[in-house]
């Protein structure tokens, strides 16, 4: 596996090479990367996963200091995962200058996890381009763990009629359902234990959903009033449309539900799609 740390080698690398499938991470790999890869390389010979912890969409006071970096631990994973290359700029190779031209997100990423964390989704979308253009990768896999990510990336990728074709992958979880993430490192021994219940909570709308009730503000609020009880400091369980991540319309079937909730000191989310009968 070849590591690259330069955009000009990375390109001069790729510059011959056709069909190339592009893995956007911060690193601390785990499983849930690794299933990205997987998936990847079902979509094109050369593989390029990216690590780069993007200072650009951490909040004042978020976790960029302290967020994991354990880059030759995510090197054996990857290598032993059929990765072609790591891309690793480091601060300098991406943000020579200060960066002054952002990906400006409409509406949409001022909710949900924009309404917690301002300016995230314009820091991840001005990383993604970047990212984008140093690779030129025909395809790029995203995780729907980071819905609102994804359903950002693919409008954008959409509108801005930019030639990358996203390619969504499902959650991977723990067997007690936890959804893997490198935050979850984070949790004490207890709160690991208790972690799963967000993704009971998000369960429980589904069953609702899906016997056919569509008292969605009636099912956040018995769900955020469970995770309450149990000592989760809950920022948002909701029903949404799964494209636009508006409340559903009365017609609307293909819908998802959301979720985000701070256990202890660590801020967990899950979500899930549902197709409404
Ligand atoms: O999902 C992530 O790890 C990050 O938001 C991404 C897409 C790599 C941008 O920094």
């Amino acid at each position: 596996m070849e590591i690259i740390g330069s955009i000009d080698q990375l390109r001069a690398r790729l510059s011959s090479e056709p069909d190339v499938c592009c893995v956007p991470t911060m690193g601390n790999i785990h499983d849930g990367h690794l299933s990205l890869v997987k998936i990847a390389r079902q979509n094109a010979p050369v593989v390029i996963t990216t690590i780069f912890v993007n200072r650009l969409q951490f909040g004042q006071g978020e976790d960029f200091e302290r967020y994991p970096r354990t880059f030759e631990d995510d090197c054996a994973k990857l290598e032993a995962e059929g990765n072609t290359i790591v891309f690793h700029p480091d601060e300098q190779e991406m943000y020579a200058e200060q960066q002054e031209f952002f990906i400006d997100p409409p509406k949409v990423a001022n909710t949900l996890e924009g309404r917690f964390r301002r300016g995230h989704f314009r820091g991840v979308c001005t990383v993604v381009v970047k990212l984008f253009n140093a690779v030129q990768p025909q395809s790029a896999v995203f995780g729907k763990k980071d819905y609102q990510q994804l359903a950002i990336i693919r409008r954008f990728v959409d509108q801005l009629l930019l030639p990358i074709r996203i390619i969504p992958a499902e959650t991977i979880r723990a067997p007690d359902g936890l959804a893997l993430s490198s935050r979850n490192r984070y949790l004490s021994a207890e709160e690991r234990k208790e972690a799963p219940r967000l993704r009971e909570a998000i369960l429980q709308i589904r069953d609702w959903i899906r016997s056919g009730d569509r008292r969605f503000v009636a099912m956040e609020y018995a769900a955020g009033a469970l995770l309450a009880r149990y000592g989760w400091n809950v920022d948002y369980v909701v029903v949404r449309n799964q494209r636009e991540l508006r409340r559903p319309a009365a017609d609307d079937k293909d819908l998802v539900v959301l979720g985000a909730a701070t256990l202890g000191s660590t801020r967990l989310i899950d979500n899930l799609e549902v197709s409404a009968p």
